[in-house]
């Protein structure tokens, strides 16, 4: 069975994600710093998806056993994480979800010398295939496990055959994944993000998400 590990695991995003994964019938390894904190939302998880394969690690055993590694960190943590998992990542399929906020109301990006926080999760991990993938995808529709999270994924990244099991991921949960280019479009679909979250803001929504026609 594909083992996909969590990076970061614990939060809000990760726990939606893997969660629903877990329901789905893959592995999964919640990650963290703290092993212990992973152990204890490994088992919050299994109460919401009973009978499923879900474990806690650190971020650093949780890369290495994984086939797949999905990072749900703040952007503050991700140079220090990156840099601990590189040689884990090698030849892995890396899914960034990173929305780097300065500020969260209203929404303002960080400026990053990469251009994107995608970017700079594939230079730090150069050795690792990174898709952009998931930032329009709201924790608080993911944990509403009884109902389906409709709508779509954009995925980025410079590698065909990454984008297209990251969109295999997103079908998973129910969602259609959509090629929407190289890892340079990150910083687009970052940008998508941060405008989606001031909506939920101007709205009082917490889900808004995105649906394309013609496609
Ligand atoms: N929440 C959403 O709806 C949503 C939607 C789309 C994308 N995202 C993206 O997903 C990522 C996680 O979001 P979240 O809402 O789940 O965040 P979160 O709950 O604040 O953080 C997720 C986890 O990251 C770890 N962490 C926190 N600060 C850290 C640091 N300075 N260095 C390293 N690790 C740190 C913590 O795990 P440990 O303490 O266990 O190590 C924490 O449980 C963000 O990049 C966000 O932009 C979130």
């Amino acid at each position: 069975m594909e083992t996909i590990a969590i990076l970061g695991g614990t939060g809000k995003e990760g726990m939606g994600l893997g969660t629903r994964w877990a329901r789905a019938g893959r592995r999964i390894l919640i990650g963290s710093r703290d092993a212990a904190k992973a152990q204890d939302a490994a088992t919050k998880a299994l109460s919401d998806a009973p009978g499923a394969s879900v474990d806690g690690a650190t971020n650093e055993d949780a890369a290495r056993a994984a086939d797949l590694v999905v990072l749900t960190i703040p952007y503050a943590g991700m140079e220090a994480i990156l840099s601990a998992v590189r040689a884990a990542c090698a030849g892995k399929i890396v899914v960034d979800t990173t929305v780097p906020l300065r500020q969260f109301a209203p929404p303002v990006l960080d400026a990053m010398p990469a251009g994107s926080a995608g970017a700079t999760a594939q230079r730090l991990l150069p050795d690792a295939r990174v898709v952009a993938a998931f930032h329009t995808v709201s924790s608080a529709k993911l944990h509403k496990f009884g109902e389906p999270v409709e709508g779509d994924v954009l995925v980025c990244g410079d590698d065909a055959d990454a984008k297209a099991k990251v969109s295999e991921l997103a079908g998973l949960i129910g969602m259609r994944g959509i090629d929407a280019g190289g890892i340079d479009a990150a910083a687009a679909l970052e940008q998508l993000a941060a405008v989606i979250i001031g909506m939920n803001q101007r709205y009082k929504k917490k889900s808004i998400g995105v649906q394309f026609t013609g496609i």
